[in-house]
């Protein structure tokens, strides 16, 4: 241990120091000792490289630690622990970083790249991790898999412009943080992948994530418990099981999520859209969340609230209210386009449904919705939602031509859906077309 510490100090007395924009620069050759190029492992390089960056080397600049395009290495499981000297610390990689390949070269950490207490960082650059989780899938479960990149109790986060391939788990998550904002992220995974969500929300607040495209095999964003102020903006998600608030209440958990935007976001080929979903014998509450201006092409339960999700009877339930589903537009690939499945006693309340224009996406299919225990208010919706709370035997809404109030009210009359001549033709060119751009 003394003779790595007294290592590390004479590689760090060593640098090549190099400027750019009033920042010292650190680059992985700095800190590698043995120029041996068939050194197949860069972890403690690159631990030395973030002690040095994390322990305010630079003399009071801000100091930026640089993996230049071209260059791969492979390191294992990091612990990148904060708190770090200066408020401003960057890491820019524009080549790749590659974790082990086989699973039992990574010893037990919980995840890959682990921030933890870190304030003020920037994480950025055009260049690549992967995390080989396709090694993981089929051999170990999923409670054992690390994630890939973890936040936890970080702050004034930027991560921005990065690719990330096949996370053993999560590909991101954040927790115990505020102020972050993730953008131009590209989380690529197959769709069959298990448990890939692409960036997890929990217990953080003030978080962004914009102009980025997820495509993985479950949650594209989950937004989980004592999570609030939330934006998600310009995502594309697909392959993968849509945008996500929940699942919360897991266990009889006490759970809140409030105050989320989802905006401007396209589903592909999704399992589902925009999704709530909770389970029977939580309690807690999901309230003052948007979805607006939402394309779908092709995808499953563009709509979707589940409280009955993982079924089973329960007493209570997280309280789901002030839900606004806002100018949607596109093809469900599912007849049920709309599946609001409340909880009994709690109901859903306050659902407002503005603007909404989805077809099938098979030809000639009318669509239809599902609503149980929902107080749904409609302006302009393509698909009638007919929602009688008091019936718990209720059938799906095409057989009941009349709502009931006041569990179904509609502020203007319903357009009928849309007879299969008057479907947009627009969207199969462009379904197309987007599969071959992929
Ligand atoms: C380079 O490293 C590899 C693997 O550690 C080792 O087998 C090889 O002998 C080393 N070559 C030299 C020239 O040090
Ligand atoms: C949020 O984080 C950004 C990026 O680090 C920073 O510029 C901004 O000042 C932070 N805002 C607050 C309120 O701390
Ligand atoms: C989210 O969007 C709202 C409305 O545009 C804005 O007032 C708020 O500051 C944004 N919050 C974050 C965390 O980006």
């Amino acid at each position: 241990m003394g003779f790595e510490i007294l290592l590390s100090v004479l590689l760090i007395a060593s640098y090549h120091l190099q400027y750019g924009n009033g920042r010292m620069i650190l680059t992985m050759k700095d800190f590698i000792s043995d120029s041996n190029s068939t050194n197949v492992d860069h972890s403690q390089a690159f631990q030395n490289a973030w002690r040095a960056l994390c322990g305010g080397k630079g003399k009071g600049r801000a100091a930026s630690f640089v993996i230049h395009a071209h260059e791969t290495y492979t390191i294992q499981p990091q612990l990148l622990q904060g708190p770090c000297i200066s408020p401003n610390i960057q890491i820019q990689i524009d080549g790749t970083i590659e974790a082990p390949k086989m699973a039992k070269d990574w010893g037990t950490s919980e995840c890959w790249l682990c921030f933890e207490k870190v304030t003020g960082l920037v994480l950025t650059g055009s260049g690549v991790l992967n995390t080989h989780g396709e090694n993981w899938w089929s051999s170990v479960g999923f409670s054992s898999r690390p994630e890939a990149v973890r936040f936890f109790d970080c702050h004034n986060i930027l991560y921005n412009g990065l690719t990330q391939i096949n996370s053993p788990r999560n590909h991101i998550s954040m927790f115990d943080c505020t102020n972050a904002t993730l953008s131009n992220l590209h989380l690529n995974a197959p769709e069959n992948s298990p448990n890939t969500d692409g960036i997890d929300i929990s217990h953080s607040q003030n978080i962004q994530v914009l102009s980025s495209t997820i495509k993985t095999g479950d949650d594209c964003v989950a937004i989980k418990g004592a999570s609030y102020d939330i934006n998600i903006t310009y995502v594309t998600c697909g392959p993968g099981h849509g945008i996500s608030i929940g699942s919360l209440g897991q266990g009889g958990a006490s759970e809140e999520v409030q105050n989320v935007n989802v905006r401007h976001c396209t589903f592909s080929g999704t399992q589902n859209g925009a999704r709530i979903k909770t389970w029977p014998g939580g309690r807690g509450f999901v309230k003052n969340i948007l979805y607006e201006d939402i394309t779908l092409i092709n995808a499953n339960f563009p709509i979707i609230i589940d409280q009955q999700y993982h079924q089973s009877s329960q007493a209570t339930a997280v309280k789901v209210s002030d839900v606004t589903f806002k100018s949607f537009k596109g093809t469900s690939a599912d007849a049920t386009a709309i599946k609001l499945d409340c909880d009994p006693t709690t109901g859903c309340d306050n659902i407002v449904m503005d603007h909404i224009n989805i077809v099938s996406s098979s030809p000639r299919t009318p669509l239809t919705s599902y609503c149980k225990f929902a107080h749904v208010i409609s302006r302009v919706v393509s698909i009638h939602i007919d929602c009688d709370f008091r019936n718990e035997d209720s059938q799906p809404a095409s057989s009941h031509p009349q709502p009931s109030a006041p569990y179904a009210i509609s502020s203007t009359p319903h357009t009928q859906p849309p007879a299969p001549t008057t479907q947009p033709p627009l969207f199969f060119p462009f379904y197309t077309n987007f599969n071959a751009f992929l």
